[in-house]
């Protein structure tokens, strides 16, 4: 059962997103757009991403909240996406998506929210095939020492009112960490820090 904050964050989350997403719609587009074989979505929300999948490939839409997922299907029409209400580091989820099976993951705007982001990224290098990609864009800590200090001190409420979103996880520092090699990648800012990239399985 959803609390009544899941329902009302689902409701208000594409208008209040609507000025951010702005900033990055091209991003999303670009890396999307020419994909191929089967794709995982990771927290794939209001199905944002939906638009940029183009008709052949399929994509697996993995999302914890029910209000969310629901925001999403109207997006699925005419596209090859299978839904999944579960969280990402769900072992059910391992009956569902093989190891060694998936030429891309999606993780755009997720990792500051999963609760074991590091467990996520285990189970991501698990799934892709050899040759498989990561897809970023996620918002990162600040590299400002200022910036940073209120990123910590505003954290705990941030918490609260953006289902579980943190402001400074050092995502991008957690990715390389794990063996992911940029093929290309970004930082630029919106307000908060942004990194976005292609990452590949450093074999
Ligand atoms: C800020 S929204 C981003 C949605 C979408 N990826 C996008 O780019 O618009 C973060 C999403 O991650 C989902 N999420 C949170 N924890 C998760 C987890 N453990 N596994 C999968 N998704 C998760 C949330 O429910 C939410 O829908």
């Amino acid at each position: 059962m959803s609390s009544f904050y899941a329902k009302f964050f689902a409701k208000l989350y594409d208008k209040f997103m609507v000025s951010f997403e702005e900033k990055i719609v091209k991003d999303r587009q670009r890396m999307l757009q020419n994909l191929t074989g089967t794709v995982l979505d990771v927290g794939s929300g209001t199905g944002v991403n939906f638009a940029h999948f183009n008709t052949k490939v399929r994509v697996i839409a993995v999302e914890p909240s029910k209000p969310m997922l629901d925001k999403s299907v109207e997006k699925v029409k005419g596209k090859n996406i299978t839904l999944i209400n579960l969280d990402i580091n769900d072992a059910k989820l391992h009956e569902t998506i093989k190891e060694n099976s998936l030429d891309a993951i999606v993780s755009t705007l997720v990792l500051c929210t999963i609760k074991n982001p590091d467990v996520a990224l285990d189970n991501f290098k698990k799934w892709l095939k050899p040759d498989g990609k990561l897809l970023i864009i996620e918002h990162i800590h600040s590299d400002k020492k200022r910036k940073a200090f209120f990123e910590n001190l505003f954290n705990p409420l941030w918490k609260i009112i953006g289902e579980g979103c943190n402001l400074n996880r050092h995502t991008d520092v957690l990715i390389k960490s794990k063996g992911f090699k940029p093929l290309e990648e970004h930082y630029f800012t919106i307000g908060l820090r942004m990194h976005k990239g292609i990452f590949t399985l450093d074999n």
